[in-house]
């Protein structure tokens, strides 16, 4: 029998702890009584060297059988306990099964690796499809004529350099007003105009100059409508702080004495500097003091550049070699009002359409945005939230575009809540304004007048109710993803269709090429 050497002390019995003991001690063993045990001394000590041996021989021989009979004991012992608890001992208790809610258990790491091989193998098959079918389309040159038709004119530039005499009234303006050399009346006045030529005159040049691309006439429309949010912004925070100083005044109050030094203050932030480090900033809220990272860290910097170069490719790529192909095989089954392959053709763009956005979305909100804040040192990097765990549609727009929201809520939500409007007003009010953006941004650049992206936004209404209502927990989470990954392509579509009925008379384009 083999006898396990390595028991824990729990095991080992009474017994055998007396007869390790003894072992170690000088003293005869324990299970001879003491007379006998001074007997046998005598005996011992009164004979000849010869009969002492033998004498002493025939003493320690039965006690090492003995002994061993004792290690023996303490062994079997030990072990039929634990044999006894390993049978006997009861192998069942009350719990819950893994994957039932109630166990609680929440590690799904392997499943969700198990989800990210099945994605990559999925995708390489349609990667390797896509390639047998139409060969390598990315064409770097062509990324070119996206942004100019002609190398002699670049419209959409010009449009951007011209920007900087609109931030320049909007300085010159909140001068006048802080001196006191214009009212307030006129104040608003002059902004008001200022803004409105922000939005309509872009328009105006996209809509009179053929040699700006739709690519290039989104780019510079995008730089308009952030300044536009911006100087709403810089106009609002700059009467806040006359307000602020007016009521000061009149309460005589000296608290802003106490104020650190390094802090500006106003009408010391009304600078070309400080404006322009607004223009610049990651942010659509101003504000006289920004916090401020302490040093610009050159790694984080150099990672957040590969990344914006790398995705930069990455996105352009995709679009040529996956996205073009694939809208343009679907522009049959929309002309001839096929519905069973016009949904095919819809799910089979969704992939592309989703990965592209998700792809942009890193992109544009961690690794452009953090680089820019890097390298002007802006310490606020909350550009985006949790979305992906949204619940709720509510949740996504309040958490995927922080600076978009942010503004939303002061300038726009708030003080219409406070001049007494119901949530349900301002919410549909700031989902009206976003609407019109989505239009102004993509309308225009294709010079087509369509409601596709207004109608997607203001149907975030009521979807929102309807997945707050319906929807709850994982099922909500489940139904924004659905929301997204279906209703972004049926945009997507809608407008390419018509942008393809208006210019090529319904009939497909002979060559991928991309909207120009
Ligand atoms: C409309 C929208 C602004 C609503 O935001 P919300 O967070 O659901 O609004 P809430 O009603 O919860 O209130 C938010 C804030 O208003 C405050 N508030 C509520 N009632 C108020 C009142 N009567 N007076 C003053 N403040 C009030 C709340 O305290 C809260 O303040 P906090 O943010 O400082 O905590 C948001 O859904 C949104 O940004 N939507 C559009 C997003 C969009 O179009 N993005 C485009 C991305 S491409």
């Amino acid at each position: 029998m083999v006898l396990p050497f390595s028991r824990s002390i729990s095991h080992v019995s009474p017994l055998a702890l007396r007869v390790s003991a003894w072992l170690g001690s000088s003293l005869p063993p324990p299970w001879i009584d003491v007379p006998q045990r001074s007997g046998a001394h005598k005996v011992l000590s009164s004979r000849s060297p010869c009969a002492s041996l033998f004498f002493g021989m025939c003493c320690i021989i039965p006690h090492l059988f003995q002994l061993h009979l004792f290690i023996y004991i303490y062994f079997v012992s030990s072990n039929l306990s634990h044999l006894f608890n390993s049978f006997f001992a009861s192998c069942h208790k009350l719990q819950e099964s893994l994957l039932s809610s109630a166990s609680g258990y929440s590690n799904y790491r392997g499943i969700l690796n198990w989800c990210v091989i099945m994605l990559v193998l999925s995708n390489a098959r349609l990667f390797l499809e896509n390639l047998l079918k139409y060969g390598i389309l990315v064409d770097p040159i062509q990324v070119i004529s996206l942004f100019l038709k002609d190398p002699y004119r670049w419209p959409a530039a010009c449009l951007v350099i011209a920007s900087n005499i609109f931030i320049m009234i909007a300085l010159y303006t909140e001068r006048r007003l802080s001196v006191g050399a214009i009212g307030e009346n006129v104040g608003i006045i002059i902004h008001s105009i200022n803004l409105s030529t922000v939005l309509f005159f872009p328009v105006a040049t996209l809509l009179m100059v053929n040699s700006v691309t739709p690519v290039g006439g989104v780019l510079a429309l995008a730089v308009y409508t952030i300044l536009f949010l911006k100087l709403y912004s810089y106009k609002d925070v700059n009467k806040w702080c006359r307000e602020i100083q007016h009521a000061k005044a009149l309460s005589m109050s000296r608290s802003f004495s106490s104020a650190s030094r390094s802090q500006v203050h106003y009408p010391g932030n009304l600078t070309h500097r400080d404006m322009y480090y607004f223009v610049f900033a990651p942010t659509l809220c101003y504000e006289l003091n920004f916090p401020r990272s302490p040093r610009i860290r050159k790694r984080f910097l150099l990672r957040r550049l590969f990344e914006m170069l790398f995705f930069m490719q990455l996105l352009v790529g995709l679009i040529q070699q996956w996205m073009v192909p694939t809208i343009q095989n679907s522009m049959k089954p929309f002309q001839d009002m096929d519905y069973s392959r016009m949904i095919e053709r819809l799910l089979k763009l969704a992939v592309p359409n989703h990965f592209i956005w998700l792809i942009f979305f890193y992109w544009f909100f961690h690794s452009s945005l953090n680089f820019v804040a890097e390298l002007m040192q802006f310490g606020d990097r909350e550009f985006y939230r949790d979305w992906w765990n949204s619940e709720t549609i509510t949740y996504f727009w309040q958490n995927w575009n922080i600076p978009v929201h942010k503004w939303c809520l002061r300038h726009f939500y708030k003080p219409m809540l406070k001049r007494g409007m119901s949530k349900w007003v301002g919410q549909t009010a700031v989902f009206l304004i976003s609407a019109f953006f989505h239009e102004y941004l993509v309308s225009v650049p294709l010079k087509m007048f369509r409601l596709w992206a207004f109608m997607g936004m203001m149907a975030q209404l009521p979807l929102a109710w309807l997945v707050g209502r319906v929807f709850q927990g994982n099922y909500g989470n489940a139904a924004v993803w659905i929301s997204l990954i279906i209703g972004q392509p049926i945009a997507v579509l809608m407008y390419v269709h018509d942008y393809y009925v208006l210019h090529y008379g319904g009939e497909e384009p002979a060559a991928p090429v991309l909207l120009s």
